[in-house]
């Protein structure tokens, strides 16, 4: 990637640096790969809410999985089609589901009997029917980080396949809800689409299931969790959405008429952004070398919680390679982004880029340490 290097001097470090073009890219590659119009993608906006990256998104044609009253405001602000935003999450609350349902969302990605209880007693009260997709717990291993793998049995997700029945009988006694479809999603960061092709052979099943006793889905949701290239971000910029499409396409039975929805988030904003920080000190210990940057855990977790690899390069230094651990200022021993980093001689003053830093990134930054959240700066 070329990094307007001038423009980074002028900005005060730690910032985000988006590259739209990359985005658009990105995109259309997306819409590219879509095998028919029955494919609907929603962006999974917890991955990055940055409203400049949020209206190119939107221009793209692209619906919203929003997992809070916050990511619903915030794609109605940013001009989404409020039937183009299904609304996931464990724990609504009442005012989140109210919030929904006076905007007029698409569905609910319901997880639990409970909930759909509440949410029918809200929709009635509020004279209205809420569409339901019922999130299923398939009980795949997507073999990913554990913090990040969902579809897997011991997990909060989902309802369990034994009581998927029941709940679905309850959708039909309930007055405030209809049930349109049902939802899946395995895991993040899964780079094969082998276990995306054991959760066609899941759905399958399942369908096959409920239509001889009489029960059929106007759409099928299998979330998202595609994976990106960290090691290699300039090589694979654009992720293969084809092969990720086709996976579906060849192994997945579509009913006619039926809408096959896609929740992805990583994939899409991943590898247009990048954490800029700059090197305050370089320290040299007995047998290590520390570059001290001006961005910490604070700014980009992804190392410190579930050590992710961010690649990083020394965008101003000049000299021969060096091994550096690259460490942030905060008072923790994991705010550490990476150890025995390979980077052109770094001095202080030099700005490093991490890289593929676009998504669960900048939104998950925080203020511990009392410190500043971090900046953004994007470039068409
Ligand atoms: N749908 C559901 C129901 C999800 O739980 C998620 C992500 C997505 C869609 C979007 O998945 P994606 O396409 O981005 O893989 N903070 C972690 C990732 C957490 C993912 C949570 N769920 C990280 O930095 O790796």
């Amino acid at each position: 990637m070329n990094f307007p290097i001038d423009l980074f001097r002028k900005e005060r470090t730690p910032f985000y640096y988006y590259d739209k073009s990359l985005l658009r890219q990105t995109l259309d590659s997306i819409n590219k790969s879509l095998p028919n119009s029955s494919y609907k993608v929603h962006y999974a906006m917890k991955a990055n809410a940055n409203s400049h990256l949020l209206e190119v998104i939107r221009q793209a044609g692209l619906g919203v999985d929003a997992v809070s009253g916050g990511e619903i405001q915030a794609a109605l602000d940013a001009g989404f089609d409020a039937r183009k935003i299904v609304f996931a999450g464990v724990g609504k609350s009442d005012e989140e589901i109210e919030l929904a349902l006076g905007a007029g969302i698409g569905n609910f990605n319901v997880e639990s009997e409970p909930e759909l209880e509440v949410i029918s007693e809200i929709a009635s009260r509020m004279g209205v029917v809420a569409n339901i997709a019922l999130r299923v717990n398939p009980n795949i291993d997507a073999h990913t980080h554990h913090y990040i793998t969902t579809g897997l049995a011991e997990n909060k997700f989902g309802i369990n396949l034994e009581l998927l029945d029941h709940v679905v009988d309850k959708c039909r006694e309930l007055p405030g809800v209809e049930l349109v479809g049902l939802h899946f999603h395995i895991g993040s960061q899964i780079t094969d689409n082998a276990p995306f092709a054991l959760l066609c052979e899941r759905i399958n099943a399942l369908q096959a299931e409920f239509e001889s006793k009489g029960v059929t889905f106007k759409s099928i949701n299998v979330g998202g969790g595609l994976g990106i290239d960290y090691e290699n971000p300039d090589a694979n910029p654009v992720p293969d959405f084809k092969g990720y499409f086709d996976a579906f396409a060849a192994n997945l039975k579509l009913r006619p008429g039926q809408e096959l929805h896609f929740e992805l988030g990583r994939s899409v904003v991943a590898q247009c952004g990048s954490l800029i920080t700059k090197v305050l000190y370089v320290k040299n210990g007995t047998s290590k070398r520390f570059a001290i940057v001006d961005a910490g855990m604070t700014d980009l977790i992804r190392p410190a919680l579930y050590q992710a690899y961010h690649k990083i390069e020394n965008l101003t230094g000049t000299g021969a390679k060096a091994k550096y651990d690259v460490v942030g200022p905060i008072c923790e021993s994991s705010d550490v982004f990476q150890e025995n980093a390979e980077l052109t001689e770094v001095s202080r003053g030099d700005l490093l880029a991490l890289r593929s830093a676009g998504a669960y990134g900048e939104i998950m930054a925080s203020r511990y340490n009392l410190r500043r959240l971090p900046g953004s700066l994007v470039n068409d």
